[in-house]
């Protein structure tokens, strides 16, 4: 039985609690919140998607502690998982390595390209197993379209266009842009990253992007230029106007299919190929949170590092979107170097 602690009980939190719930081979035994009605199970955040943070998890049963880094101290403690304010990842995650502890940290890894790389080092160099949740590799819909991909089912990709947009969700971590990066860095990223799970470390970036809420970008366009792929751009960001909610969406065009994803919506995946009806996808249940969190149990299990997703990853994603913030901010196409 693997024994969790979680720090930081904010949407991300919870969530993480409800995907630990549904597993039989995991005991949540501490939790960590500075704010102690978060701690007692008195507030609840509200996430993006319908059915996240449920929180039906029993708070009566665990120890707490108010401080997260005691909770890094407990050693009956196997795995910490890190759902902090993005800019306490590094600090947190290099106390959870050093004391031995295998460790899952929320993404966006680290608030820059430079410290993730530092906490990727620390993990090459540690016991535990590491893990980021950069969550859509894991999505339903979303590693169906990574195996069509890698495996050409419907030919060579022509085109990919992603777009990621809600209103802002409000509060003070969210919106300081010194502390959470702008919406470019807490949300577009997840389509960053996709981008480059799909087709690599794109040649250039070149974005359009304005701040409307943090001091940083909270809404951007990227053309990712590639040799190999004519056309791949996304769109995200915070931006919209209260009320306006949350929506994930790709179509990706193959050479013999077009693909659309839309989230919300009751078929999310629709397939078109020529002489064939529009069909709907059939996609396994729950969401990318619940599957990365089974996938870093069973790699802790096996004792093999995680290879879906790893820190390596999460530091050129972030290289990605600091090049994409600097290019809204200048005009200018910014080129990236690989690995
Ligand atoms: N994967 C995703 O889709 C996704 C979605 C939303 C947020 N996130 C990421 O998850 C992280 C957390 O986001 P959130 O919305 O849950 O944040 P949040 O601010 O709601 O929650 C963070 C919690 O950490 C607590 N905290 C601060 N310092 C502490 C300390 N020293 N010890 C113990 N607790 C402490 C705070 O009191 C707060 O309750 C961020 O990095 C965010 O970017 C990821």
């Amino acid at each position: 039985m693997i024994k969790v602690g979680v720090i930081g009980l904010g949407m991300m939190g919870l969530t993480h609690l409800d995907a630990y719930g549904k597993r039989g081979d995991v005991k949540v035994l501490a939790i960590s919140d500075k704010l102690t009605d978060r701690l007692e199970g008195k507030t609840k955040a509200a996430g993006n998607v319908e059915g996240q943070a449920q929180g039906g998890f029993d708070f009566a049963s665990v120890r707490k502690y108010i401080e997260g880094m005691e909770l890094i101290r407990d050693p009956r403690i196997d795995l910490v998982d890190i759902c902090l304010p993005t800019p306490m990842h590094l600090e947190f995650a290099l106390a959870a390595l050093a004391a031995g502890k295998h460790v899952m940290v929320e993404k966006p890894l680290c608030r820059t390209a430079a410290d993730a790389q530092k906490l990727a080092d620390a993990a090459d160099n540690a016991n535990g197993l590491s893990m980021v949740g950069m969550c859509m590799r894991f999505w339903p819909g979303w590693t169906w379209l990574k195996r069509a991909v890698a495996q050409q089912t419907y030919g060579k990709v022509l085109a990919a266009q992603f777009r990621r947009v809600c209103n802002h969700p409000g509060g003070g971590f969210y919106s300081n842009g010194e502390l959470c990066g702008g919406g470019i860095l807490d949300l577009h990223i997840h389509d960053t990253d996709f981008v480059q799970y799909l087709f690599g470390m794109p040649r250039s970036v070149y974005s359009a992007g304005y701040s409307k809420v943090t001091s940083e970008i909270d809404h951007v366009l990227t053309l990712y230029q590639y040799d190999d792929v004519p056309m791949v751009v996304a769109e995200g960001g915070w931006a919209m106007a209260d009320g306006f909610g949350f929506s994930m969406h790709y179509a990706v065009n193959f050479e013999r299919a077009t693909a659309v994803f839309d989230f919300p919506a009751a078929n999310p995946l629709m397939l078109y190929e020529p002489r064939k009806p529009p069909q709907p996808v059939e996609l396994e249940g729950g969401m990318g949170y619940d599957h990365e969190i089974a996938y870093f149990l069973d790699c802790i299990r096996e004792g093999r590092p995680p290879q879906t997703v790893t820190f390596r990853d999460a530091v050129s994603c972030l290289k990605i979107v600091e090049a994409e913030s600097m290019s809204a901010k200048t005009g200018k196409a910014i080129a990236l170097t690989t690995r």
